[in-house]
């Protein structure tokens, strides 16, 4: 039995989401392996040993139930799964103390992580690759105490609306809005900079939003495609996390086979661009008219809650829950195993 360290929780803005997705991996976690500790960072950072039920995990009431815990015991675990999503669980800081700590974790490094967690590197990243991804600006929050209509000018100069303005490291759709004329443009600039010190601004795409997802390390797998049709006006924070919100979720995706094969091919390489390792969920955007396909973003932690569409795409393709954790887990030991150096002539062995 190996013992498994479940990060949950956390400071970032989706630290309720995070809760609900480690429960459902510490439930679905296979116990004849895997020995699931459960580890929670409170709102405020501070980290917590936690036994109790997990359904107090998702309510949020496993605090008072939890023991004193620091971050150093994570030496004494086999690996780590952190399931965190956002700022200081899914941009390379933690996977940073893993690192440094010497022990195995699941998903990306840090490098795939930071530049992920980063809308305008991961789109720099993708362009430079000859990888499609909607046009953008990048706009610093210092710009804006006086440089603000150059900004917007710099935008409407290259872009065009309706575009779509974000803060570059949030998730969840916290700080992002669609904007269809200038006005809107400076409003969703000046929310953006609430967030984050890096806005970007993208042209916006008439879309279905189609995702994939991939799991590996140097030999990445890809799962079946899913489509999101949210009857809001985009997929924004409420679309994402209430049940009656009617957002159509398919699984497949109404695809055709040549599409749905770009897809795929396409997210692999969107993974091995950033240097991903164990799991990734990977979103597009689809345009309606003209069928020309955009990568949106890469997500390094998805949702693993069961309204998740990464869980969904993998039973879609046969990989049942827990299997997709067991595999998830194995690439993180592989992959801790294949980093550091090796002996001379280690090839022809
Ligand atoms: N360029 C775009 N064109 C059309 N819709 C977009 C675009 N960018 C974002 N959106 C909409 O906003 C949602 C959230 O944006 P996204 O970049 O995925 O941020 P997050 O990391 O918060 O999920 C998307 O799921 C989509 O509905
Ligand atoms: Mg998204």
């Amino acid at each position: 039995m190996d013992k498994i360290g479940i990060i949950f929780g956390g400071k970032s803005t989706e630290h309720e989401v995070s809760r609900v997705s480690a429960r459902s991996v510490a439930e679905a976690i296979n116990k004849d392996k895997h020995e699931p500790v459960l580890i929670g960072i409170t709102k405020q950072g501070e980290w917590k040993k936690f036994s109790g039920p997990l359904s107090e995990m998702a309510d949020g009431s496993w605090e008072k139930d939890a023991e004193p815990f620091s971050p150093g015991q994570l030496k004494d675990l086999d690996l780590i799964f952190p399931v965190l999503h956002g700022k200081y669980g899914e941009d390379g800081t933690i996977q940073g103390l893993f690192e440094m700590l010497h022990v195995p974790y699941a998903g990306c490094g840090v490098l795939a992580s930071s530049l992920a967690m980063d809308k305008a590197a991961s789109k720099l990243i993708f362009q430079s690759c000859g990888l499609p991804t909607p046009d953008f600006q990048l706009i610093l929050r210092e710009e804006l105490s006086d440089h603000l209509e150059e900004a917007a000018d710099r935008c409407e100069k290259t872009l065009v609306y309706p575009m779509f303005v974000k803060p570059a490291n949030t998730g969840s759709s916290v700080g992002i809005s669609k904007v269809r004329d200038r006005d809107e443009l400076r409003q969703g600039i000046l929310e953006a900079a609430r967030f984050d010190r890096r806005i970007v601004v993208e042209n916006g795409v008439d879309a279905l939003e189609v995702e994939t997802g991939v799991i590996g390390n140097d030999r990445p797998e890809c799962a079946a495609v899913g489509s999101i049709q949210a009857a809001r006006d985009f997929y924004d924070y409420t679309a994402k996390y209430t049940e009656d919100s009617g957002t159509v979720i398919q699984v497949p995706a109404q695809l055709d086979e040549e599409l749905s094969s770009q897809v795929r091919e396409t997210a692999v390489k969107a993974y091995q661009a950033l240097d991903c390792a164990g799991c990734a969920r990977v979103d597009f955007l689809l345009d309606k008219k003209t069928g020309e396909l955009f990568i949106n973003e890469l997500n390094t932690l998805p949702g693993f809650t069961s309204l998740s569409m990464f869980p969904m795409i993998w039973k879609e393709q046969g990989v049942g829950f827990t299997e997709l954790i067991d595999r998830i887990i194995d690439y993180g030991y592989e992959r801790f195993q294949d980093s550091g150096i090796k002996p001379e002539g280690f090839l022809n062995k």
